[in-house]
């Protein structure tokens, strides 16, 4: 790998114009949560008061004595207020007549399915947060989580939550070296996993790649393994324990530990610009704050609903979004395991009609397989149950948007297009569906109490509409992160130098319309959004170099019809290595093994060398007009110019194809 060059050319390509608008239906408007535009003024004022007063609708042990403490870059939200996420979440409910209403309603790939009504999900975690004890965690003490998504994956998060201890979930789709190198990051004492999972009728091996990674781990002290399958594992005595026989052995009950606003509830592990993911840090007051109130403003939950997010536990979506926003909010979360095209592409329109699905949020990469699947699938069933649709993780292409409208949401019910990130922790920009009409591939307006703005380079506000810049937060917000785990300077300068004055640097382009609706126009650094996941270019690169034929490598992000984006790959081979479709299938598979399948390169193009400034650093831009099929950008500062000419030729006549 090279010094890198500062990215450019692949964010301020405007989307096309777009006019049309869409307003909530007079039905919806009339019953929902927030109905007219006045919070946001209100909000605008004093945002101060206007948190306070959504902190308030969370249960706390002890009242905040001062709402903000803010000294750039670290925010203090509820000093001295003391609360517990999982009381929030569960407790308060399971005492009033929620208790028997379905906290979590699971089905499993192969159609199994489990209903926790708030009082069993009550029992479930007060369970194992003694049985957590019982190994020793203690408050401030990390676990690591690698659980396919079943209920024990928020059983153990909110257990964890429980007795102060800090979650590290870690998606079961990575692979073992990167669970080795999050649980060794945070040095975790605790591993909770499972036999395996099923994903397309497949078993997928947790227990097994989890053994690969303990090999390295010499901080876990035990290792948790829940039963899913009866799939034959290992059992390493005395530190492996099941899940089902430790909570059979423990007090029923667990006294829930006070925290402090302001004390850490998790970390969760996010691609940056460089080849080692960043453990961002999220905690209690704030936080919860902040998911619960746009739980119930941006997805109107209500007592009725059934809400049903198709994220997978392991990214920030179903953190804020599944846990502990919808429940802390009492809502009716349906929580499915496996993949949406199996047994048939039918499958998530069977569990809306099955269980009555009445709020339903979804990716834009999945929408636009679903596209590409046909509307017959749809319309097999009956979905009529839907007032709601929603989409996170990039920007959706208007014709995904109308085909979203019309064939899911029968151009009844709204859309809210939500913009966040990890390090956000809740939602930031989104229309209020009772409240904003809504415009394909436009965002809408900063949830009320947030200031967002549009900079230039300079850190100047970009004048007139449609002009592209960078999103920035001008003001801070309590779910924000609080840093990133054990690297305060890579927080500083990650989030918070680009510009002179305060302003958290989001790594996005976006531009305004004439109504202030943000367009979000995709990531401005080496960050690739894969599926709506975050892959760092540089995470892949490293991963090629550390194959043994790999002298060096160059990532890029290609365009993908479905999945948005995928990592194309340059490489240059050692002396003695030779190109070719088995080196290529195999260099593919070493990044699975090395990151997880959702990092594989598209292609591989064996490069004899890789375009280069005369001071030595790769050009990108140039790899991106080449896999983009694009007229090549000006070669001039190339020290060797005939590299490109020969690579394209090659990118041409196609590498191995996915
Ligand atoms: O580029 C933006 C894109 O996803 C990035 C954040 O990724 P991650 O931390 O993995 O969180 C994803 C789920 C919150 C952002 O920097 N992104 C997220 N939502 C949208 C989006 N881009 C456009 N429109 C969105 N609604």
């Amino acid at each position: 790998m090279g010094t890198r060059e500062v990215p450019e050319g692949r964010v301020f390509s405007d989307l096309l114009a777009e006019d049309r608008l869409f307003d909530p239906p007079a039905s919806f408007r009339e019953q929902a949560n927030i109905s007219d535009g006045g919070a946001r003024a209100a909000a605008a004022s004093d945002p101060e008061a206007f948190w306070a007063g959504l902190a308030g609708e969370l249960e706390w042990d002890r009242p905040w004595d001062r709402v903000l403490e803010w000294e750039t870059p670290y925010a203090k939200w509820f000093v001295g207020g003391k609360l517990n996420a999982s009381v929030n979440c569960v407790d308060r409910h399971a005492r009033t007549r929620r208790r028997n209403q379905a906290a979590i309603i699971w089905e499993g790939e192969l159609g199994d399915r489990r209903t926790l009504t708030y009082w069993d999900l009550y029992r479930e975690v007060n369970k194992f947060a003694s049985a957590l004890k019982s190994l020793g965690v203690e408050k401030g003490d990390r676990v690591a989580i690698y659980l396919p998504m079943i209920p024990e994956l928020a059983i153990g998060m909110l257990a964890c939550a429980r007795i102060g201890a800090i979650h590290s979930v870690v998606f079961g789709g990575f692979s073992a070296e990167a669970l080795r190198d999050r649980i060794n990051d945070a040095q975790a004492k605790v591993l909770i996993t499972a036999d395996g999972g099923y994903r397309r009728g497949q078993i997928v091996p947790l227990k097994h790649d989890a053994d690969y990674a303990l090999r390295e781990t010499p901080c876990i002290e035990h290792v948790v393994i829940v039963r899913r399958g009866d799939f034959p594992i290992r059992i390493h005595e005395g530190r492996d324990h099941w899940w089902h026989r430790l909570v059979d052995d423990v007090e029923a009950k667990c006294e829930p530990e006070s925290m402090d606003a302001e004390d850490i509830l998790y970390t969760l592990y996010t691609s940056g610009t460089t080849g080692k993911p960043k453990g961002i840090i999220h905690t209690t007051g704030g936080y919860l704050t902040g998911v619960c109130a746009t739980t119930k403003w941006i997805f109107d939950l209500k007592d009725t609903d059934v809400y049903w997010c198709t994220a997978d536990i392991g990214w920030v979506t179903g953190h804020s979004y599944i846990v502990y926003g919808p429940l802390a909010a009492g809502a009716t979360v349906v929580m499915y395991e496996g993949a949406p095209d199996w047994p048939e592409r039918d499958r998530f329109w069977q569990i809306v009609e099955d269980y009555g699905v009445t709020v339903f949020y979804t990716a834009p990469t999945a929408i636009r397989a679903f596209m590409k699947w046909g509307a017959e699938y749809p319309a097999r069933h009956d979905l009529s149950s839907l007032r709601l649709l929603g989409t996170v993780g990039e920007p959706i292409n208007p014709e995904a948007w109308m085909w979203y409208y019309e064939h899911i949401g029968k151009q009844r019910c709204p859309i809210v297009d939500t913009w966040w990130q990890t390090e956000t922790g809740m939602i930031l920009i989104s229309t209020l569906p009772g409240v904003d009409r809504m415009k394909p591939s436009y965002a809408g307006h900063p949830f009320p109490g947030i200031e967002a703005d549009i900079l230039d380079d300079q850190g100047k506000p970009i004048e007139g509409q449609g002009g592209g810049g960078y999103l920035a937060i001008t003001k801070p917000w309590p779910a924000m992160l609080r840093g990133i785990w054990g690297d305060p300077e890579r927080y500083q300068q990650q989030y918070w130098t680009k510009w002179d004055h305060d302003a958290y640097f989001t790594s996005d382009g976006a531009k305004q319309d004439s109504d202030g609706y943000f367009c979000l126009l995709g990531r401005v650094d080496d960050v690739l959004n894969v599926s709506g996941h975050r892959i760092s270019t540089m995470e892949v690169e490293s991963a090629l170099v550390d194959h043994a034929s790999v002298a060096e490598a160059a990532v890029v992000g290609v365009k993908h019809e479905v999945r948005g984006e995928v990592p194309g790959a340059f490489v240059t081979l050692r002396q003695g290595h030779s190109p070719g479709p088995a080196l290529e299938t195999d260099l593919k598979q070493h990044v699975v093994n090395k990151i997880g399948a959702i990092a594989r390169p598209h292609q591989v193009i064996f490069a004899g060398e890789l375009p280069k400034t005369r001071s030595g650093k790769i050009m990108r831009r140039l790899l991106r007009d080449i896999a983009a099929g694009r007229v090549l950008g000006d070669t001039t500062t190339l020290a060797d110019s005939s590299v490109v000419e020969q690579l394209k030729k090659q990118y041409e006549e196609g590498g191995q194809e996915e």
